[in-house]
């Protein structure tokens, strides 16, 4: 896939000119569900890609073409306010980051530049080229973290667990402080997980529909997880792209929590999973003390009703439809391997 050289744009505008947004992070899974659907709105989308050895657009493939790629890093201020002054956009949706929360606690210096710092760099281009840019802020339910009042609303306090957890207060707050401020129409969407056939397979979600798949189809024997009593929000990230553009539709800016309202444990997303393809998860999963996290979060579950009400948003996928729609996808693809001889 090519990727545009830096171009500066007219900024002469007429009521024809179709909106122009920005995604940071479009080769992630929500970066190409968020794609799609402003292309669908109309949009002419633009995403920042970072640079890499190899190219890793497998999630945005289908609609190349449709979409212009830029070059920035979230750790590089500069190209970053280049990209913004040559792009011109109307929004911006910064949802790049260091996202696994594991990952956190082995690289919590990188975590906190990548998902904290890299919030402001991105507010701070958009003060420097145009404060009339529109900014959503993709935060995060690991901010509650370790909370006592469940479900979470906008008014919960923050506890965060993690050094993800931790980053994501500072970009939640940079985001609030760049509003209050500068006038910026900032906002930060306080979502809780959300999972697809396009997620990550380091994720518990994708990790068992993978291993479900590979099982069934005999190229897999066991599964190995962590803790099976964790309990998650969990919701399906084609519904919650649509929650970050409404938030930048409205009269003012504001922060939305945007979850399901119902929580789930990984017992129960690995049952409803071997069950979809007539096979009893005990007989293959087992657990590994190495994949508990040094500080767990239980009672993480939403509550969506600011959404609801202001922008008219909710959720259309349930939990059993969203693991029998990836443990699907995830079958489909892993019999196309084998034929494939790829497996
Ligand atoms: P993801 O699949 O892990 O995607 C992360 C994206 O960030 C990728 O496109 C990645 O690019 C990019 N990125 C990472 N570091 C970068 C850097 N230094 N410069 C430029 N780009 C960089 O995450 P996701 O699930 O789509 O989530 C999107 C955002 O929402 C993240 O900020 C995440 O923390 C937040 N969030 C997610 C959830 C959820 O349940 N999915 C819930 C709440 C909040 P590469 O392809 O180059 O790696
Ligand atoms: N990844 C993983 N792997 N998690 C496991 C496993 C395993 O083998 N076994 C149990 N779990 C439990 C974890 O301990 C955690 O409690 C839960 O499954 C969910 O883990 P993840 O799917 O890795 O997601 P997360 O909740 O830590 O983080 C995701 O959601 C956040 C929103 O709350 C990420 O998308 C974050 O970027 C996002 O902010």
């Amino acid at each position: 896939m090519s990727i545009n050289q830096p171009v500066s744009r007219q900024k002469s505008e007429s009521k024809d000119t179709p909106r122009r947004a920005l995604i940071t992070g479009i080769t992630g899974q929500d970066g190409a569900y968020l794609a799609e659907f402003l292309l669908e709105m109309g949009y002419e989308v633009h995403g920042m890609v970072r640079r890499s050895s190899t190219e890793s657009f497998d999630r945005i493939e289908h609609i190349h073409g449709h979409i212009e790629l830029h070059q920035a890093d979230l750790l590089d201020q500069l190209s970053i306010i280049t990209l913004i002054s040559d792009v011109r956009p109307h929004e911006v949706y910064n949802l790049a980051a260091q996202s696994f929360v594991p990952t956190s606690w082995l690289q919590p210096l990188l975590t906190g530049e990548f998902t904290g710092l890299g919030v402001t760099r991105v507010l701070e281009a958009i003060r420097l080229v145009d404060t009339g840019i529109r900014f959503y802020q993709a935060s995060s339910s690991e901010m509650f973290g370790a909370v006592d009042e469940e479900p979470q609303t906008e008014a919960t306090p923050f506890y965060p667990r993690s050094p993800y957890g931790v980053a994501k207060v500072y970009g939640h707050w940079i985001t609030v402080n760049y509003r209050e401020s500068y006038d910026i129409f900032a906002c930060s969407g306080m979502l809780f997980n959300h999972e697809s056939p396009r997620r990550g397979k380091e994720f518990v979600t994708r990790k068992v529909s993978d291993a479900v798949a590979r099982i069934k189809l005999g190229v897999q024997d066991s599964l190995s997880l962590g803790n099976l009593d964790a309990a998650r929000d969990w919701g399906y990230a084609g519904d919650y792209v649509r929650a970050m553009w409404l938030m930048l539709q409205q009269d003012k800016p504001s922060d939305y929590v945007i979850a399901t309202g119902e929580k789930h444990t990984v017992r129960d997303l690995v049952e409803l999973a071997f069950n979809h393809v007539g096979l009893d998860w005990q007989k293959y999963v087992c657990t590994d003390p190495k994949l508990l996290r040094p500080a767990e979060v239980n009672k993480l579950r939403g509550d969506a009703t600011k959404a609801r009400n202001e922008l008219g948003w909710r959720p259309e996928v349930d939990f059993p439809s969203l693991v029998r729609m990836m443990v699907d996808a995830d079958l489909e693809r892993v019999e196309r391997e084998i034929n494939e001889q790829k497996l």
